[in-house]
């Protein structure tokens, strides 16, 4: 292999850059060039390709966002647009790639690699933290840092005016962004879409620790929760208990921005070194993760088809915490 891509897809995430350049300096390291592939599959198919090298990715380790941009491409899930990008690569001499991003990028990647060959090995840049095959995603821990840095400031408030604030976190259906925010953020009670809890579960906390004088409260509520988001939620809840004076505070796209915390950048080195290296090996459609502070590389079949499930003991903890 000489010539090998590499691109961010899906949503962005913080410590995407710092994987980018993990693979451009890992690649010239050993001899191979590289190419920026600019808005992920879109790019692709358009073949905004650009040739980098060491420089390109000076100065970018400490940086949210992506260089290379990301999006979501509709024209990559026909036949028509996959035959497009494999055109482009093919005229570009592109031999494999480098993807960095979550659940949709390796659904394309690993049908992109049964329908075409090109070998492509994946590192897991998401918010969301919700893939099987490793621990912890690239951008997790920064986003969940964004999230507690927001609910310890609402914390101030809620108190200061005895209100209840039901706080909407990112994650798509995952609770795992939430989890940590609720531990660490004290809170009352958290919502996450995989487990149950009846909105009347949640009226009844709430209306046991108002009896014991309790006057503030913080609700997480995960995006993806079947109950609804914060908002409903709030809503249901208020109209059990009227004379709780209630907020809502949905933290948004803040979770995907900034610097990346220091566990980010390792993580991201570490995997973009590890894709580089696996794909030169031979490896392809799998994922590099970490699994118990080791490098593990998991078929891009199972980190997409099997559910990263979520640590009860930290969903105890919430609740033996708050009592
Ligand atoms: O996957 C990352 C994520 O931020 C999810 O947590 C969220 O559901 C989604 O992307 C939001 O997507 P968009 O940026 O397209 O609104």
């Amino acid at each position: 292999m000489k010539r090998i891509g590499v691109f961010t897809s899906g949503g962005d995430a913080p410590g995407m850059n710092a994987a980018v350049r993990a693979v451009v300096r890992t690649a010239l390291y050993h001899g191979i060039e590289v190419y920026g592939i600019m808005r992920g599959y879109s790019g692709m198919i358009k073949g905004e390709i650009v040739k980098l090298d060491s420089t390109s990715v000076a100065n970018i380790v400490q940086r949210g966002g992506t260089i290379l941009k990301s999006a979501r491409s509709q024209r990559f899930q026909t036949k028509e647009g996959r035959q497009e990008a494999f055109d482009q690569l093919v005229n570009h001499r592109i031999e494999g790639l480098v993807a960095i991003g979550g659940n949709g990028t390796f659904t394309g990647a690993e049908l992109f690699e049964r329908e075409f060959g090109i070998p492509t090995v994946g590192a897991p840049g998401t918010i969301d933290n919700d893939l099987y095959g490793t621990d912890y995603t690239i951008g997790y821990d920064t986003a969940v840092n964004t999230a507690l840095d927001a609910i310890d400031k609402i914390r101030d408030t809620a108190d200061s005016h005895d209100r209840a604030f039901f706080v909407e976190v990112m994650g798509r259906d995952s609770g795992y962004i939430a989890i940590p925010c609720a531990i660490g953020g004290g809170a009352e009670i958290v919502l996450v879409p995989e487990q149950v809890q009846s909105i009347d579960t949640v009226i009844e906390t709430l209306q046991v620790a108002r009896k014991r004088q309790k006057s503030s409260f913080l609700i997480i509520v995960a995006e993806g929760d079947e109950e609804g988001n914060a908002t409903a939620v709030a809503t249901k809840v208020k109209e059990a208990i009227p004379e709780m004076d209630a907020r809502v505070t949905v933290i948004g796209h803040i979770q995907r921005g900034g610097a990346p915390s220091a566990a980010d950048r390792l993580l991201a080195s570490q995997i973009g070194i590890a894709a580089v290296e696996g794909l030169l090996n031979g490896m392809r459609n799998v994922m590099a993760g970490i699994v118990d502070r080791k490098l593990v590389y998991t078929p891009f079949q199972e980190c997409i088809s099997r559910k990263k499930m979520i640590n009860q003991g930290f969903m105890r903890m919430v609740e033996i915490l708050s009592v």
